[in-house]
């Protein structure tokens, strides 16, 4: 058996269902469009099971999302989706590739939540783009870029009181979003989200609980996604 897709983070498989997917995560970890590589045991399972908690919590909350199931400790049965080729970026406090753009410091607080938008493509390094650039690119229609926003935002509300309720700040995080296979007028919250794409700092003590940890080469990398679990674990329960 060959997988649909082999992404750096997770394989895509078909099921017996022409409208869903198997979505296994691996054990690797990339950074940097992939050029930095390590391979971390149990981040597969750490991914999934804090993916599929938060995932569960959103459905809660009245998000559409691409969850069906959780299979096993790596893999997730998910509706399939055509992925839109745009990364939604919110940021609630300034870090990585915002403060290197713009000098302001890591760790100023943001009057309002900040949304930006890069093109998915590692060979281009997922640059930046605008509302235009996604018109131009027939990304997504203007009323899917409206959804996108307007989505981005509530995730953001949703997400940022929850990490706050298990001692994190949600820094920023990227979202990745589909048009249903069975129906592409019904857009949904596609991919993953876990500490591999999104920032969170202890409230406590401003340490890094996050894919920073492995970018940075700060050390304790699977511990770190081990404490988020816990917290997430106890703060759903
Ligand atoms: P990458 O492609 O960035 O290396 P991954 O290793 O995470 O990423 O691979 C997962 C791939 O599957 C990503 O390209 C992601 O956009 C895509 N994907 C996520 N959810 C779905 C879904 N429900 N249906 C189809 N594709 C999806
Ligand atoms: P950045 O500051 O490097 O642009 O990252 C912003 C957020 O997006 C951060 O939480 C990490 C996440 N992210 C991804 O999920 N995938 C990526 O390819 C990049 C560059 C960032
Ligand atoms: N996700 C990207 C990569 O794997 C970049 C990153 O998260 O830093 O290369």
């Amino acid at each position: 058996m060959t997988p649909l897709y082999e992404g750096k983070a997770k394989r895509m498989w078909a099921t017996d269902n022409p409208d869903t997917l198997r979505m296994e995560f691996k054990d690797e970890a990339t950074a940097f469009d992939g050029k930095k590589k390590a391979q971390f045991e149990n981040k597969g399972r750490l991914n999934n099971a804090i993916s599929t908690l938060i995932y569960g919590m959103l459905e809660k909350e009245g998000i559409p999302t691409h969850f069906v199931r959780q299979i096993d400790e790596t893999n997730v049965e998910v509706k399939k989706v055509e992925i839109l080729m745009v990364e939604v970026i919110v940021r609630n406090l300034a870090a990585g590739s915002f403060s290197k753009r713009t000098g302001i410091e890591e760790g100023h607080v943001f009057t309002q939540p900040v949304i930006e938008f890069s093109y998915k493509s590692d060979a281009l390094g997922d640059p930046l783009i605008n509302d235009d650039y996604i018109r131009e690119m027939n990304l997504a229609t203007p009323g899917e870029l409206a959804h996108l926003r307007k989505s981005a935002f509530k995730v953001n509300e949703i997400l940022s009181a929850f990490f706050a309720k298990c001692g994190l700040k949600l820094v920023d995080f990227k979202l990745e979003f589909g048009r249903l296979a069975c129906d592409p007028s019904v857009i949904v919250l596609a991919d993953e989200i876990s500490p591999d794409g999104c920032r969170l700092w202890d409230l406590k003590t401003g340490e890094k609980m996050d894919k920073d940890r492995f970018r940075r080469d700060l050390g304790n990398v699977m511990e770190a996604y081990e404490e988020v679990l816990g917290r997430v674990r106890e703060n759903l329960a």
